[in-house]
């Protein structure tokens, strides 16, 4: 969840958004607001918002030359710490800004990674965060360098800071090999405990869910129910998965996964591969979404932009549409329950609509108890690649030039795969 209260700081920070091409001035207004969101939860007093509507960003700003002199000029006597901008900047627009204005320049991409870093808890999330950041230190590293070199005095900013900076480089990149090394073996040992369920075959669902959606607060709950038996087969291995028994003694593994955001910074994907991993692996997605949000619907495309770029698209999905207690409106709860198939609407706080949810799921797993065999020609390389992709693999083997496949497979495959059923 993202943390509202902020911390005892001093950091003063202004927020530069920019209107342009891509960007709507709806868009700019929503994705300022949830900067806002970012830098207090990182701890920051956000004492102004600054705008600019322009063609496309500009190569050595961002913003227009102008707009950055404008704003240097409107910080000098605020005490503003930092400037932070609603997009990544490239490295040479993130020196030039520091050099103009002065001040620490931070974009929302490292706005994120510090508000990860914060909330690791885990060694894994410790090194998958600690990996994000290096990478994008990396190619700034010079910037950071001019900056050390201006505060102390400036003499022979090339010659000595060079050397140190191949140094520092060298160093970034052996922590880097290091952390990869680390998180493979972490990948390793995740795809062994995933064998482990398989052999079991039980179903996996994955808690997919903008974040501050009410993920883990959702999990507790389900873990607390009487209608479903927690227990703790997995917990020592890996905190997040937890195996459940629904009503109808269906076993079930629930998953928690990190909490998605709008841009969520493609260093951040690519570092938390190890734990999303579980995303693409599992059987069904449980996509919890605050519907008392003002910001729903942008909020589940974000997701779903996510789970696209996870090569998990068109798994079978659960959505969960949570907070309904604080709706001042309860029919928006009924229309986004009809508008989306295989919806619930609840409320993780109150327990309210839990049982539904409990149904649904044993309604949306009741088709993966059964073992289905496919015998599949080598020419169905779709179809096959669309098994491995939203199904559940038990046995495969080939025969001449078909393949024998016993999965579990969801409804809507197991009418594709019909005309290839073996008895
Ligand atoms: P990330 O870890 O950021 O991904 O968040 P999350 O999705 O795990 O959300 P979390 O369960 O931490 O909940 C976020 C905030 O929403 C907490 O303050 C919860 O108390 C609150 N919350 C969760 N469910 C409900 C709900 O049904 N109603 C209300 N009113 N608040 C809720």
């Amino acid at each position: 969840m993202i943390e509202t209260r902020p911390q005892k700081t001093h950091e003063r920070a202004i927020l530069i958004g920019l209107e342009h091409g891509g960007v709507s001035k709806w868009d700019l207004r929503d994705s300022m607001e949830e900067l806002a969101e970012l830098a207090h939860s990182a701890g920051a007093e956000v004492v102004d918002t600054v705008t600019q509507k322009l063609q496309k960003p500009t190569a050595p700003y961002y913003i227009g030359k102008g707009k950055a002199e404008s704003i240097k000029d409107s910080i000098q006597d605020r005490q503003v710490t930092s400037v932070i901008f609603d997009d990544e900047l490239s490295p040479a627009q993130g020196r030039n800004l520091e050099t103009l204005l002065a001040r620490k320049v931070l974009d929302r991409t490292q706005l994120i990674l510090d508000i990860f870093a914060q909330r690791a808890r885990s060694r894994e999330g410790r090194l998958q965060i600690e990996l994000a950041q290096l990478q994008y230190l990396l190619p700034r590293l010079t910037r950071m360098w001019h900056h050390l070199s201006r505060q102390t005095g400036g003499i022979g900013t090339r010659g000595p800071g060079e050397t140190q900076l191949e140094v520092d480089r060298r160093r970034v990149q052996e922590r880097i090999a290091r952390l990869e090394r680390e998180l493979e073996s972490v990948r390793r040992t995740r795809a062994v405990q995933r064998q482990g369920r398989k052999r079991h075959q039980w179903p996996v669902a994955a808690v997919v869910g903008y974040t501050n959606a009410g993920k883990s607060t959702l999990l507790n709950l389900l873990t607390g129910a009487d209608v479903v038996a927690a227990d703790k087969l997995f917990a020592t291995l890996d905190p997040t998965t937890r195996s459940f028994t629904l009503p109808n003694k269906q076993r079930v593994l629930l998953t928690d996964t990190v909490g998605f955001l709008r841009k969520l910074p493609h260093t951040l994907i690519e570092s938390f591969k190890a734990t999303l991993e579980e995303v693409s692996e599992a059987d069904l997605l449980i996509h919890v979404v605050d519907l008392s949000h003002p910001r729903v619907d942008e909020q589940m495309e974000a997701v779903d932009k996510v789970i696209k770029e996870l090569d998990a698209f068109g798994k079978q999905t659960l959505i969960v549409f949570n907070k309904i207690d604080n709706l001042a409106n309860r029919e928006l709860a009924e229309a986004y329950v009809s508008r989306f198939h295989n919806s619930v609407a609840i409320s993780a706080r109150t327990g309210e609509g839990v049982s539904k949810l409990v149904s649904a799921l044993q309604e949306a797993l009741s088709s993966w108890r059964l073992r289905l065999q496919f015998r599949l020609p080598a020419k169905e390389s779709a179809l096959m690649a669309e098994i491995h992709r939203v199904g559940h693999v038990l046995e495969l083997r080939y025969e001449d030039e078909n393949a024998l496949i016993v999965a579990h497979v969801p409804p809507h495959l197991e009418a594709k795969l019909a005309p290839f059923s073996e008895p």
